[in-house]
């Protein structure tokens, strides 16, 4: 009698596991080239309006992370950015796209209200008819993150927390609201990653003590960022599923992402990083569009 094989352990994270095999699947995203970028405001404390800015240098390294998801074989789709609006680089604040459907972004501060119509004539110029131009304050995927089916939605400096019920009944998912309320990590996007469909990396430091009892019932086994992690912005993270380009300072999340069999690729933007950006604030997925 062969001996029973034994049961295989569930999560890749117990000690001796093996990682598993990670597949990237191609995604389209929407960048907008930093032409216009500059820091003349202060709407977030990284955001220095007196330390110079170098729009050469913030090119340069914008154009490293666009080649690199061409690379990686990601679609880049690019908008045109507007003279006045030195934010409008930071993509992922200019909607919300799940299913096709286009959620526009209505901006806290004034400096950036312009860029929500801005960006949602990209999307009608494109033909997309499924846009909903919301009620709320909402800044697009800077506070809403899709995990699966499951979309979490920051609220605590700018997204109204009333935008989440608005995001569930217009996309029909799970919404489920998590408060920040450390002001260097202003958006969700600073202070979560989403790294597959049912993983994320997450720094606690940043959210309510409700909220990170949340993030534990719903990811128990989340790789948990340190505050040097976060405080280089390593969570202002993209992934496709096995590529996890981030911050190359965040040298503890880059050794937990190797062990769980996710290939990090380090990406810095320090010039970007003068306006409270990285990575992630850079890139919007069209998801079905
Ligand atoms: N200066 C911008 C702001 O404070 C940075 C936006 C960064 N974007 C992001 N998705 N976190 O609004």
């Amino acid at each position: 009698m062969p001996e029973a094989e034994p049961i295989a352990p569930a999560a890749a994270t117990r000690p001796g596991a093996t990682a598993p095999q990670r597949v990237a699947t191609p995604r389209r995203l929407l960048m907008c080239p930093p032409r216009h970028f500059d820091v003349n405001y202060s709407i977030n404390p990284w955001m220095e309006p007196e330390k110079p800015t170098d729009q050469g240098s913030a090119q340069i390294q914008w154009d490293r992370l666009h080649d690199l998801y061409r690379e990686l074989g990601h679609t880049v789709e690019l908008i045109r950015p507007e003279p006045g609006l030195p934010d409008m680089v930071f993509a992922a604040n200019g909607a919300t796209v799940v299913d096709g459907k286009v959620l526009g972004a209505r901006f806290r501060h004034v400096q950036r209200t312009a860029e929500g119509p801005a960006y949602l004539d990209w999307f009608r110029e494109q033909g997309c008819t499924d846009i909903l131009w919301p009620e709320h304050i909402n800044e697009g995927e800077g506070d809403y993150l899709l995990v699966g089916r499951r979309l979490l939605a920051g609220t605590g400096f700018r997204t109204d927390p009333r935008s989440h019920a608005e995001a569930q009944e217009f996309f029909g998912v799970p919404v489920t609201g998590l408060t920040l309320v450390d002001p260097r990590f202003y958006h969700l996007d600073t202070a979560l990653a989403v790294l597959s469909d049912d993983e994320v990396m997450y720094y606690p430091g940043a959210f309510s003590p409700g909220s990170q009892a949340v993030l534990r019932e719903l990811y128990p086994d989340a790789v948990l960022a340190t505050a040097a992690d976060a405080e280089v912005f390593g969570l202002n993270a993209f992934s496709d599923g096995r590529h996890v380009l981030l911050s190359s300072a965040a040298t503890h999340l880059i050794g937990a992402l190797k062990a769980r069999g996710f290939e990090p690729i380090g990406i810095d933007l320090p010039e970007l990083m003068k306006a409270g950006g990285g990575a992630k604030c850079c890139t919007l997925e069209l998801r079905d569009l």
